[in-house]
């Protein structure tokens, strides 16, 4: 008899448990879909841009080398920014009708430089070339990280006076490069 009585109370437990339990799976499994489709580091952390523009697919998938839009890192201060034109090279044929390629031609034809959300930052005080790493033969990734793998652009490093002076301090067959007036003036 007390069986009878005992039983029904465990299916019952045994009922909430398996609710619950599926209840956790599913906001589990939601969480992880928006965190690798959201949050991820490695897609999407950095700002929203005015222009989806994505490195993965144009550098990672298409293979288009950093130097044909940012043309004068080997040679300048600044790496430099592809005015609208020069993606118009390609989306003058593909996918034309493309929302953002429309808004693409808008830029193009007003002559309004596009505002893209810059990423990294140095303050005016520091003096930095990318001139200067380019020709040392510093890759792209030591300091911006694997940008062929981001859909939007986010700083893999903070570009700190730290992170400079630990590279130059590496460098042993090159001429002293911690000398405070070489990156300040
Ligand atoms: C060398 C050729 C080339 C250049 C230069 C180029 N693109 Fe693209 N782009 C492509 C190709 C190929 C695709 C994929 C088209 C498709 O989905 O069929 C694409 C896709 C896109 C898309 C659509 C992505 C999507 O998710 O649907 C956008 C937006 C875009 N490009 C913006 C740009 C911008 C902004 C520039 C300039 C900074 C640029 N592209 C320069 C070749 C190029
Ligand atoms: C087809 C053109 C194109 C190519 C190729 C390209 N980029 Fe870019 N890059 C852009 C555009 C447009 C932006 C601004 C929007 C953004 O951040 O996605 C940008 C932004 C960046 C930024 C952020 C700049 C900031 O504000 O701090 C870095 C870093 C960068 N690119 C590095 C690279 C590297 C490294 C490569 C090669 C591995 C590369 N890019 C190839 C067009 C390009
Ligand atoms: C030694 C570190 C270092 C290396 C190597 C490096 N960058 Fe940079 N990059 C920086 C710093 C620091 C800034 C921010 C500069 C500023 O705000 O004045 C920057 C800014 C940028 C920008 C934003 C705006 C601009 O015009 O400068 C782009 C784009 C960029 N880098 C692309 C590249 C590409 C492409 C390569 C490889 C060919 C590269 N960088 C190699 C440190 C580096
Ligand atoms: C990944 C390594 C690396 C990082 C990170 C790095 N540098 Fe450099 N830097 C070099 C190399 C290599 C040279 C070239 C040295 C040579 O010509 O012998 C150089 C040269 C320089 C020079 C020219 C100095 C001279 O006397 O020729 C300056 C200025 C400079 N870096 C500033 C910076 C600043 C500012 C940062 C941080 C935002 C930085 N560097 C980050 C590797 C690096
Ligand atoms: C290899 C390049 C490099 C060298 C060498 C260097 N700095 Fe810096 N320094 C930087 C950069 C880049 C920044 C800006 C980023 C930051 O605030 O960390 C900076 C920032 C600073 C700041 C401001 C920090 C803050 O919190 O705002 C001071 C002060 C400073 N440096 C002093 C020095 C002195 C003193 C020396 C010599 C002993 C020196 N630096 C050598 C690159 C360098």
């Amino acid at each position: 008899m007390s069986e009878m009585s005992v039983t029904p109370r465990r299916s019952v437990k045994a009922h909430a448990i398996a609710v619950a339990s599926a209840a956790l799976t599913t906001v589990l499994v939601a969480f992880g879909i928006i965190y690798f489709y959201f949050v991820s580091p490695a897609a999407s952390a950095g700002p929203a841009q005015p222009i989806p523009f994505s490195h993965r697919l144009h550098v990672g998938i298409k293979e288009i080398d950093c130097r044909f839009c940012h043309n004068t890192v080997e040679v300048g201060r600044n790496a430099g920014m592809p005015p609208a034109e020069k993606c118009l090279y390609c989306h003058q044929h593909i996918i034309p009708q493309h929302p953002w390629i429309r808004e693409l031609h808008r830029f193009a034809d007003s002559g309004e430089t596009i505002p893209w959300v810059k990423v990294t930052y140095l303050p005016d005080h520091a003096n930095f070339s990318h001139q200067q790493h380019i020709t040392a033969g510093v890759n792209c990734a030591d300091c911006h990280g694997p940008v062929e793998a981001m859909d939007r652009v986010y700083e893999e490093n903070r570009l700190l006076m730290g992170f400079c002076v630990d590279c130059h301090s590496q460098q042993e067959s090159r001429h002293a490069i911690l000398d405070c007036l070489n990156c300040h003036q």
